[in-house]
């Protein structure tokens, strides 16, 4: 092969290599429309309420979204995992509530605005962990007493499936509700009260 031929070769290599460059260029380029964005515009995305299909939710069952860079969780209560809640009352720190973790529409016993779906933000109140989903009743390692909820693995404090503290454990309150309201039966909108 001339030298003439190499360089030739070289050359096409190049010329390939370049467009494909520019191909990939040019998809970023549609990308980085969050960057682009001003601070204000991009404060409020993050800060924007996030819509839930909640369509395929059975009950028993949970799903995760993510507000504000946090996880909610919106869990499908049973009829027995309603039933079970009052059965726990007396064994809660906050039972009805009354600390201000949730909107005044939720200051109920499922804290919720349907007795079905709890909607709450997955973040332990003590140190920040997220708590595990424990749905199970009476499992071995948390006792005859349990009746489903949260358990954190962090330092053992327990919630049950309302997001109620039980007492003697180090997370001082209930989870935290977010505002949400109920778009249509199967979509729930996290981080706006129905009235705003
Ligand atoms: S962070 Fe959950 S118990 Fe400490």
């Amino acid at each position: 092969m001339s030298a003439d031929e190499v360089d030739l070769k070289k050359r096409r290599f190049l010329t390939a290599a370049t467009s494909v460059v520019g191909a990939v260029g040019a998809v970023y380029a549609a990308v980085p429309f969050v960057a682009s964005m001003n601070p204000s515009a991009k404060a409020k995305a993050a800060g924007a309420p996030v819509e839930a299909d909640i369509s395929k939710l059975e009950p028993g069952q949970i799903m995760r979204v993510k507000w504000r860079g946090k996880p909610v969780w919106v869990v499908r209560r049973t009829e027995q995992n309603l039933k079970d809640l009052s059965s726990l009352n007396g064994t809660l720190a906050d039972p009805a509530s009354d600390q201000p973790q949730q909107p005044q529409y939720c200051k109920n016993e499922g804290r919720s605005i349907k007795p079905e779906f709890l909607i709450a933000v997955g973040i332990c109140t003590h140190l920040g962990c997220s708590p595990t989903f424990r749905p199970e009743v009476a499992p071995a390692d948390l006792g005859p007493d349990w009746k489903g909820g949260f358990f954190c693995p962090c330092h053992g404090s327990r919630f049950d499936l309302a997001g109620r503290v039980y007492a003697g454990v180090p997370a001082p309150t209930n989870l935290v509700i977010p505002p949400h309201h109920f778009v249509s039966g199967t979509k729930v909108m996290i981080g706006l009260d129905g009235g705003a």
